[in-house]
């Protein structure tokens, strides 16, 4: 954290930072690793009186959730929770009159169901907005644009350009992210992958390392936090499998108070360019942040003129 801050302070690019943190060692990488995954027991208490989904114009305080392990958008670093959705919904809520009182966190898949709970109000985690999601929640309007990568072992022999290339080889990802239904969709249930050479994980640090160890051999996973592995252990994207996919903040269907809430505060950060300051924060504002957000101006990842911007360093 202080080194990222540092790092910033100094200018340096988040490539640098990453790099630098690795060579000091701990920091980034080792909190990374080390970083739990609870699995929704997160005691947490009750988060006193998260709105239920009633309103009745009382103290609006909100639980928001999210799964670590998604570097930049979450991760643990030094046993605290930190990432471009973090520091974003925070952003964003603080410009409506919802009080945000707590982070509680959970493997992907037990968000969902975290939410239609009431254990927490509002799902931020990378979150692509989709159909399937949609019939069970309801969603903000979009704040990040991301495509599929296959990620393989650095330098290795194995060079995928294509998902049908993972045939008969050994693929893994996340539970219950798009990139597992990419695999189930357009490989196992076409027949190009048998169940068992396919490997479902609680979070991709765990999939990331049964890459590097050779139990697998291609991860699929989000371009920015495939990137993100990239540079900070032995592995590389091979190829990316267009998507168009975009995040959003996900609450509970009945929640439209709390959406259009977010709705005009994502709004208001993009206009006080302090989007743009939180995404260069975590994904750098050099050229690099060119390639890593070229794709997401349909979604006005850039500020509300919607121009991808070369800032200067
Ligand atoms: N964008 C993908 C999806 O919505 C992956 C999100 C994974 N997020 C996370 N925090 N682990 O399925």
């Amino acid at each position: 954290m202080d080194d990222r801050h540092e790092a910033r302070q100094r200018g340096v690019s988040r490539r640098t930072y990453v790099k630098m943190a690795g060579a000091g060692g701990a920091v980034g990488i080792a909190g990374l690793a080390g970083c739990t995954v609870d699995t929704g027991g997160d005691g947490g208490g009750d988060g006193g009186g998260g709105d239920g989904g009633g309103d009745g114009g009382g103290e609006k305080t909100i639980v928001a959730g999210t799964a670590p392990g998604f570097p930049p958008f979450e991760m643990k670093q030094n046993n605290e929770l930190v990432g471009f959705d973090i520091d974003l919904l925070e952003a964003v809520v603080s410009e409506t009159d919802y009080t945000l009182s707590e982070w509680r966190t959970f493997e992907f898949n037990s968000l969902i169901p975290a939410l239609q709970n009431d254990r927490i109000d509002v799902i931020a985690a990378a979150m692509t907005i989709n159909e399937e999601r949609k019939r069970t929640i309801s969603f903000s309007n979009p704040y990040y644009n991301a495509d599929q990568a296959i990620l393989v072992r650095e330098g290795g022999d194995f060079q995928p350009q294509s998902l049908d290339d993972l045939s008969g080889r050994k693929v893994g990802a996340q539970e219950g992210t798009t990139g597992a239904g990419l695999v189930e969709s357009r490989l196992i249930e076409e027949g190009k992958l048998e169940q068992a050479n396919y490997n479902a994980y609680g979070n991709y640090v765990l999939a990331v390392e049964d890459l590097e160890n050779g139990n697998i051999d291609a991860v699929v996973l989000d371009v920015p936090v495939a990137q993100t592995f990239a540079e900070e252990r032995n592995v590389e994207v091979a190829t990316v499998v267009e998507t168009g996919e975009r995040y959003g903040f996900g609450v509970r269907q009945n929640d439209d108070d709390l959406r259009s809430a977010l709705n005009s505060g994502l709004q208001a950060v993009r206009d006080s360019g302090k989007y743009e300051e939180i995404r260069n924060k975590w994904f750098g504002s050099e050229s690099e942040a060119g390639t890593e957000t070229a794709g997401n101006e349909t979604a006005g990842n850039e500020t509300a003129s919607g121009n991808e911007t070369t800032t200067q360093s």
